[in-house]
């Protein structure tokens, strides 16, 4: 039996991190990964204030102490002098990703202008893909609808976990010539 995959879930917001607004993100990303993902994974879930010293060492602990495969992060991604996910994410990422920022701004662009506004990313910290979200909860569907297909493939490529989709909702993109690790059905 293959072990869970961790999966980090990183709510990014002054109000919620102070119990003054419930945390609607976090449970929506949850819940995207349960409809999703066949593979098993566990989700470890933080809620932080929008400071870069607080979303850094939560994604530090997510990758480096719990194991992380993917980490996502919701908030924090816009203009506002408090909103510095994206930096968080730069300083803790040994490589970035920009093309998941791309493409999640070019699809979000196609729902509401004011995509434009959200500097989201996405980088490698180690085994771990962290990819940035905006706050609002229905931007997190729209987003993870993009980029999901190569996110596991990624993954591989950082000798993460080996996660699988329900090819009806996401069909996960991986070349004919990537190999599953041994016991895994493909
Ligand atoms: N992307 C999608 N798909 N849907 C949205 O509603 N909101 C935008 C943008 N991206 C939005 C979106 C807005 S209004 C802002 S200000 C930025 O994300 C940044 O949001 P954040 O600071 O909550 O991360």
């Amino acid at each position: 039996m293959t072990q869970p995959a961790r999966i980090g879930i990183v709510t990014v917001s002054d109000r919620a991190s102070r119990g003054e607004y419930e945390d609607r993100g976090g449970p929506a990303i949850r819940e995207y990964l349960d409809e999703v993902l066949t593979s098993p994974f566990e989700p470890v879930a933080r809620v932080v204030p929008d400071e870069v010293e607080a979303v850094a060492s939560a994604l530090v602990e997510l990758c480096d102490a719990r194991g992380c495969s993917l980490v996502i992060t919701t908030g924090g991604t816009g203009p506002a002098v408090r909103d510095v996910t994206p930096e968080a994410t730069e300083a803790v990422c040994q490589k970035m990703m920009p093309g998941f920022g791309e493409l999640m701004r070019k699809v979000s662009l196609e729902k509401v202008p004011t995509a434009i506004l959200s500097r989201q990313t996405a980088g490698i910290r180690g085994r771990a893909l962290i990819v940035n979200l905006p706050g609002q909860p229905k931007a997190i569907r729209e987003c993870l609808d993009a980029v999901f297909p190569a996110i596991p493939y990624c993954i591989d490529l950082v000798d993460g976990a080996y996660l699988t989709t329900d090819e009806s909702r996401i069909a996960a993109f991986r070349p004919k010539s990537a190999k599953p690790p041994a016991g895994v059905e493909r």
